[in-house]
């Protein structure tokens, strides 16, 4: 590793179709800083020795993102987390200052929300559905339960209703979840009553997966939010257009939790609307040209 590039960079497991690089490094090229950042695939028992690196004076790591499966696993390396991610039990970003103490974010969730206002989605008394119960339902979840915005009311389903019970509890410690309605299944959801229907289950990233829902039930009235960008439409997706539905992939997404990122690691520059125009196209080209 070159010791004197600042360098930034993703850990997780598998990082092969990772988009973060292209997005951060037209970034630095843009904002004309000599940093690079890269894909530091990394297995369950590497961990531990990279950060006792991290923390080491001449690192020259300043800022990570963490992806699946290590957003839980990394809580225990950080020396100070937000009050979001005190909730979510959950870090995306990590910023490592010059005494290399390092701070957990989570931008997953913001991104999210961020994604939504562009769309001009106002979430106040909103009928929301949510499917899935993994780690991005529990971000999304929580972060839907705590914002001044509050929806009318959020009924989540998983195909693993164990899974559902035993994130609803955790949460419940944290959060007012008076809002949420766990489902038994898919035809309890009331989709035929909603606004926002979020899939976060990982049906959908092989273009001959099912429609988890009822296509009948999708009507014009619902926007129809998939975090899977790859394909840019899922079956769910496909669907959902044909019924009518506004409908959203998890590019945008990923591109705020990007911004978010980015401007936590540089608190002092200003990352200008070209700048992150710069980094919208090349996600895009990477993603889909
Ligand atoms: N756009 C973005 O920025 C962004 C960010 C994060 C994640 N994502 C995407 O969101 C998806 C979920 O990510 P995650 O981290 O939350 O994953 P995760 O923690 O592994 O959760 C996966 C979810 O999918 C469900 N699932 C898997 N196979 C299923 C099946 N055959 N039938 C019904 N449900 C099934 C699981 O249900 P069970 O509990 O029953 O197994 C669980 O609810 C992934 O596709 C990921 O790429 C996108």
């Amino acid at each position: 590793m070159n010791k004197h590039i600042t360098t930034y960079g993703i850990i997780g497991n598998p990082l092969k179709h990772t988009l973060s690089p292209v997005m951060h490094n037209t970034a630095f090229k843009k904002l004309n800083v000599d940093a690079l950042y890269k894909p530091f695939p990394l297995q369950d028992d590497e961990l531990d020795g990279f950060f006792e690196d991290l923390k080491k004076e001449d690192s020259p790591i300043f800022g990570l993102n963490v992806t699946v499966p290590y957003k839980e696993k990394v809580l225990k390396y950080m020396d100070s987390l937000t009050p979001l991610v005190e909730k979510l039990k959950a870090v995306n970003t990590i910023v490592i200052n010059k005494k290399r103490k390092l701070t957990g974010y989570n931008t997953d969730a913001p991104g999210f929300l961020t994604h939504l206002t562009e769309l001009g989605f106002d979430l106040s008394d909103k009928r929301i559905v949510i499917l899935g119960a993994g780690g991005s339902a529990r971000a999304i979840l929580t972060t839907l339960c705590l914002i001044p915005e509050r929806p009318q009311s959020i009924k989540i389903y998983n195909r693993t209703s164990s899974r559902l019970d035993h994130m609803l509890n955790e949460i419940r410690e944290y959060v007012d979840v008076s809002i949420v309605e766990p489902a038994m299944s898919v035809d309890d959801l009331d989709i035929e009553l909603a606004d926002l229907l979020i899939n976060t289950t990982s049906i959908g990233l092989n273009e001959e997966d099912p429609c988890l829902v009822d296509e009948e039930l999708l009507h014009s009235n619902l926007l129809v939010y998939d975090l899977i960008y790859n394909p840019a439409k899922t079956t769910l997706l496909k669907m959902a257009e044909e019924r009518g539905a506004r409908i959203a992939n998890g590019l945008g997404m990923l591109y705020y939790q990007g911004v978010l990122a980015l401007q936590h690691w540089a608190e002092d520059v200003e990352i200008s609307d070209q700048i992150k125009n710069d980094m919208r196209q090349a996600l895009e080209k990477a993603a889909y040209v």
